[in-house]
């Protein structure tokens, strides 16, 4: 978005038009809000600050606004306007407000002359009130409610914060910066976005009139560079559970992984990748790319929403069947939700194994249930036996992730899928997490228990040369 945009003024007749970012394709609509009449067109947008109960502004915060006006009025837009560099921009903000505070009668701290600076920094360049988490990488999700009503996650507690935005406009032209910056747009046509930010992080908004009380925002920031340490120190599983995985990953079985919303599935899903040999070709699809791979041999597909006429849309059902022509060692879909999960499990029963999935699911056998519904949603009229045997010649082996109250996550089953008795999927569990209860300071304790059952996977693994410690299921 162009930096006259970012200020809140209309762009002047014959400016340019904002350039959508290449690497996003085609951008259906980059024209931001703003411009179309959604965020009071030609009305300044005034800082974020908390408005008294009176009404009226602090000092600190009547100064912001004022200066931002001010720097609007003065600032040489078009010389700033062809400087790539974000941080000479930044640079030239900061030089410029620096030397209207200089001639400022009104006494002011050291502190409030530094916040007032960083402000109006963040409301140029960034994303206003809520720019300071972003920049806390302690901070996984940031949630806005509504203008008024900012949530944030930190070491997995959610906590309401006191940053508020102006009012709906505010927030609204926020939500327009954020995703006019990745070639989406937000507007009445189209009131919700599903967009992924070039850090990783991932962006939904869904504004009036489907949403009820206000543009809410909800930003997921990518469930950051954990890595299997982390997982053993945080106790998200144990070293027996993660050697079992890696060793079921390295053999080419095919695992999903379940669980719920923020459960740590693309976590756990981008952990697991690193144990894939990196000889393989691997291609990605998901509907918001999050997954960081660290092999060399990546090719990264992403599906496209429809544009405002409604064309163009391409799903993953699309892309699965496009993957499969391209020589792929793995096929690794983010998350399987709809008509693709038929062409992966196709794929998978084709000599296409080692494919690595998640799927929004309470439980393993959920995980089954819905695989099959998604099946239905291809519109095949295979008969349910059919269907289930896909699915368990298909499935080796359900990874089920949960989040606990106390922000924790952990590997609450690793199931194998062993076949089919009659018209029902046969699963067998091999470790499970046992919840025993919870501590005065509300921590979750319980244990990982092995069922004792020894996985009839484990020729599969021992074939492919994948050694695991004797005593390892006891
Ligand atoms: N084992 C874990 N322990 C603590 N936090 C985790 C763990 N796994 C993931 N997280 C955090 O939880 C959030 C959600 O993770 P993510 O993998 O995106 O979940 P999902 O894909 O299930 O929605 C991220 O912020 C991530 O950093
Ligand atoms: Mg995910």
């Amino acid at each position: 978005m162009s930096l006259v945009d970012r200020l809140g003024r209309k762009p002047p007749a014959g400016a340019p038009a904002p350039k959508a970012p290449a690497r996003d394709g085609p951008a259906p609509d980059a024209t931001p809000a703003t411009s179309r009449g959604m965020a009071t067109p030609g009305r300044l947008p005034t800082l974020f600050t908390r408005v008294e109960s009176d009404g009226t502004l602090s000092t600190v915060d009547r100064l912001k606004v004022e200066i931002h006006h001010r720097l609007i009025d003065r600032l040489d837009l078009e010389a700033l306007e062809r400087m790539e560099n974000e941080k000479d921009i930044e640079a030239q903000i900061r030089l410029a407000v620096t030397e209207f505070l200089r001639a400022e009668s009104t006494p002011l701290s050291q502190a409030e002359r530094d916040e007032i600076i960083e402000h109006i920094v963040w409301e140029v360049t960034g994303l206003g009130p809520i720019e300071p988490f972003f920049r806390d990488p302690s901070i996984t999700d940031i949630l806005v409610n509504n203008a008024r009503n900012i949530f944030i996650e930190r070491g997995g507690q959610l906590m309401r914060v006191d940053a508020q935005f102006r009012n709906d406009a505010h927030l609204l032209a926020v939500i327009d910066r954020i995703v006019s910056r990745v070639g989406r747009r937000v507007d009445e046509s189209s009131p919700m976005v599903d967009a992924r930010l070039p850090d990783g992080s991932r962006v939904n908004a869904i504004i009036p009139p489907l949403a009820l009380d206000g543009p809410v925002l909800s930003i997921r920031r990518f469930g950051a560079d954990l890595t299997a340490d982390e997982l053993l120190e945080f106790g998200s599983l144990t070293p027996e559970i993660l050697q079992l995985i890696a060793g079921c990953v390295k053999a080419r079985l095919n695992v999903l992984i379940s669980g719920g919303t923020g459960s740590g599935k693309t976590t756990l899903l981008n952990i697991l990748s690193s144990f894939i040999p990196a000889a393989e070709r691997l291609i990605t699809i998901e509907d918001a790319a999050e997954l960081r791979l660290q092999q060399e041999h990546v090719v990264r597909l992403e599906t496209r929403p429809p544009n405002a006429e409604g064309r163009g849309e391409v799903v993953a059902r699309d892309l699965v069947k496009n993957a499969l022509r391209m020589r792929p060692d793995r096929i690794i879909v983010g998350e399987v939700r709809g008509a693709e999960a038929l062409d992966m499990l196709q794929a998978m029963n084709t000599g296409h194994e080692g494919s690595l999935s998640t799927i929004h699911a309470n439980s393993a056998r959920d995980a089954l249930s819905r695989l099959e519904t998604m099946i239905l949603m291809a519109g095949t009229n295979l008969p349910n036996r059919a269907m289930r045997e896909q699915i368990a010649s298909a499935l080796d082996v359900i990874l089920q992730v949960q989040r606990f109250p106390d922000g924790s996550r952990r590997v609450v089953s690793v199931t194998e899928v062993t076949g089919m008795e009659g018209d029902v999927v046969t699963t067998q569990d091999i470790f499970r997490y046992r919840r025993r209860g919870i501590t005065p300071e509300g921590r979750v304790v319980g244990q990982f228990e092995s069922s004792g059952v020894r996985p009839v996977f484990m020729e599969r693994l021992r074939v492919a040369g994948v050694e695991l410690p004797a005593g390892l299921f006891i």
